[in-house]
């Protein structure tokens, strides 16, 4: 057996306990400031989340994306709609995204139902990408075997200085996640972190604390 013993690493958290007083009864408007206090505190990225899916086969599947807009209506990616994830999606579009912000010790998990952006909004996206991102999308079979890189790059760069990448193709474009269910968790000192969960229904949302 090989094995790594990490039972030492344990990292003791300062307090910042909330209330559930303290939170706005919109989960949107509570992320929306979550995010803008991880923006000031947070080193890096604080717009990528895991996003995890299942597919047909029940078996689930993690990655990261980065969140390019989020609004009351959900949560907005974009990806290779033919890539593990694509596929995923195409067979069961519950998926739950994840941001995890280390230095606040702040995580909000976000489920819901994911939907492809309209043809236009995902247009309007691609053309701000930089020419080869354009490019790697247009080429990249994202998710099946690559044999030979270098021709892969090679071509990027080629069609990177072409007028051809200007177009999105059809395989690539945005998802919309609409949240069903947020849950906002503050770690806290002693391990007596605080989580509530907001359910959404007809009228609106509910929101419970959790244990830890
Ligand atoms: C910080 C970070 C951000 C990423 N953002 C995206 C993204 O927005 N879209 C995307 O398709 N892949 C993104 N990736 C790559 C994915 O994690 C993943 O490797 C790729 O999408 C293929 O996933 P799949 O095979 O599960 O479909 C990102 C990776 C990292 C580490």
């Amino acid at each position: 057996m090989r094995s790594i013993e990490l039972f030492g690493m344990r990292r003791e958290y300062s307090s910042n306990p909330v209330q559930i007083s303290d939170l706005n009864p919109d989960p949107f408007l509570q992320f929306g400031k979550w995010f803008d206090e991880a923006s000031k505190a947070e080193s890096s990225e604080v717009n990528a989340a895991a996003l995890a899916t299942v597919g047909a086969d029940m078996m689930p599947s993690a990655r990261m994306v980065l969140v390019k807009n989020f609004s009351d209506k959900g949560y907005v990616f974009f990806t290779n709609y033919s890539s593990k994830k694509g596929r995923q999606l195409s067979e069961n579009n519950k998926a739950s995204l994840l941001f995890f912000w280390p230095e606040s010790m702040r995580q909000v998990r976000i489920e819901g139902f994911a939907e492809k952006l309209s043809y236009w909004e995902s247009d309007r996206y691609f053309v701000e990408r930089p020419e080869n991102s354009r490019a790697s999308a247009i080429l990249s079979k994202q998710s099946s075997v690559l044999k030979d890189k270098k021709s892969f790059d090679n071509e990027v760069e080629t069609l990177a200085k072409s007028s051809l990448s200007d177009k999105r193709p059809d395989f690539w474009g945005g998802y919309i996640l609409r949240p069903v269910l947020y849950e906002f968790w503050q770690g806290n000192k002693s391990r007596s972190h605080d989580r509530f969960q907001y359910l959404g229904n007809q009228e609106g949302w509910t929101i419970e604390q959790l244990y830890p």
